[in-house]
């Protein structure tokens, strides 16, 4: 603090959103900065699950801002579903800011996201189906529609005709659907305006406001590292860069206002689609880690891939973010395992050996991991506070991980209730 940024350290679905709700309880502001309704950020709260796919993780908190940035991508309904949902859960969200520049996710994004993924077959990414990646591609083609576009109807409709138009083709077989219809779609998008217009902001003004004033920011990524478009595993990896730099652009502040960045990362790992995991398990230990983990993603329910903690990547991810601290979440999903292991480097068929995360696309698919392989730990640690009170076999792991990633860790995650942390 004053202004933490908090991303994903692996392939996404950390624990983020549970870092930010518990963070979030020093802050003033809370940021999404990038991504769309493919994330989901759990928060659970004195027993009572929340899922976010929109809404800043600070939402639970009254009176605190949440921004939603201009780097996202927003799909209005989900939007105004979320709102309504946690409105009858008993809570408001009269503090939510919404940029006037951040794009939205129209229909014809959706379809198009399918029929691409369709028309891949078995060289699918896994999207989640939401139309993030065509959206983010409208918005570089300078075809997208932002939200200061659902206040003019003019605009609107002539900025949906201009974007439609070049995807004909690809969008022929859905053409007569109604969702599709460009009446239809801008009587839905301008009822959707009405309903946001009280929350449209600038909010990179209110952001720095704050900064200036000496509040806390906090600013919270989705996704994750190795899904950053630049520097993840491309093309497996989503359409935004879902990294500490991103904040900046993504909230629209300058590089000198970021004090902290801090990196989540599970214990383990996870991935949810296609692409490259060095350090991918198929046995028992994937199979405990699945079931203990409970790894179905919070967007799609797909089952989660599962394996031991890459330190190759994490060493990657600290340095591409620039990391100051690390938060390791799910420490209490490795209870019961007898060994523990952590890839330390990788190595491929010729012998060749990686410390450093591959450059080439072609060497990350053919690596094998190796292992350095520490003891197990059997104790229930939901109830542990302090980080010293930890079995010493956990301690030993956590020691390792910091070692090896070179970043001081600042939080502990022995479960998912936010008070479920070990600090010190
Ligand atoms: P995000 O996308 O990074 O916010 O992460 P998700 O919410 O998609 O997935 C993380 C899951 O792990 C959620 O179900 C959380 O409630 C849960 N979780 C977070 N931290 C911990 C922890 O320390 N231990 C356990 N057992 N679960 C956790
Ligand atoms: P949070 O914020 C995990 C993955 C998808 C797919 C790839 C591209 O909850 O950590 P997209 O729909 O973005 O075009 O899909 O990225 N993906 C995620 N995986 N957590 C997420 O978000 C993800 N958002 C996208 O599974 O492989
Ligand atoms: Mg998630």
């Amino acid at each position: 603090m004053p202004s933490t940024v908090i991303v994903g350290a692996q392939w996404g679905d950390e624990g983020k959103g549970k870092i930010v709700d518990l963070l979030g309880e020093n802050s003033d502001v809370i940021v999404r900065f990038q991504g769309g309704n493919n994330a989901g950020h759990t928060i659970v709260r004195d027993g009572e699950e929340f899922r976010f796919h929109l809404l800043p993780s600070g939402i639970l908190y009254p009176g605190k801002v949440c921004v939603i940035g201009n780097g996202v991508v927003v799909d209005p309904a989900v939007l105004c579903l979320e709102i309504d949902n946690l409105r009858s859960r008993g809570i408001e969200t009269a503090e939510l800011k919404l940029s006037s520049n951040a794009h939205l996710i129209m229909p014809y994004h959706v379809f198009l996201d399918k029929e691409h993924e369709t028309k891949l077959g078995k060289l699918s990414i896994g999207t989640t189906r939401r139309g993030i990646g065509p959206c983010y591609s409208d918005k570089a083609s300078r075809l997208g529609i932002r939200v200061q576009d659902l206040l003019d109807e003019k605009i609107l409709k002539k900025k949906v005709v201009a974007a439609m138009e070049p995807k004909r083709q690809s969008l022929r077989e859905h053409i007569k659907d109604p969702a599709l219809d460009l009446h239809a779609m801008a009587e839905e998008y301008l009822a959707f305006g009405e309903r946001l217009a009280p929350y449209i902001t600038d909010t990179p003004k209110l952001i720095y406001d704050a900064l200036s004033r000496g509040e806390n920011v906090i600013m919270e990524g989705a996704q994750g590292t190795l899904l950053d478009i630049d520097h993840g595993t491309y093309p497996f990896v989503t359409s935004s860069n879902p990294i500490a730099g991103e904040a900046c652009v993504g909230a629209g502040i300058g590089p000198k206002l970021i004090d902290e960045v801090t990196g989540v990362t599970k214990a383990y790992c996870t991935r949810v689609g296609s692409g490259p995991f060095p350090s991918e398990l198929h046995d028992d230990v994937g199979k405990h880690l699945l079931e203990r983990g409970h790894e179905f993603g919070t967007t799609t329910g797909r089952e989660r891939r599962c394996g031991w903690i890459d330190l190759v990547a994490l060493r990657y991810a600290a340095r591409i973010n620039g990391l100051t601290s690390l938060a390791v979440t799910k420490l209490d999903v490795l209870s019961g395992l007898k060994k523990l292991q952590a890839c330390v480097r990788y190595r491929n068929d010729e012998g060749a050996t990686f410390e450093e995360f591959p450059y080439h696309q072609t060497i990350l698919h053919n690596v094998r991991p190796e292992y350095e392989e520490l003891p197990g730990f059997d104790e229930e640690i939901g109830g542990v506070r302090k980080r010293s009170d930890l079995p010493d076999a956990a301690l030993q792991f956590l020691d390792f991980i910091e070692k090896e990633s070179g970043v001081p860790i600042r939080l502990v995650g022995v479960g998912p209730g936010r008070e479920q942390v070990a600090e010190g």
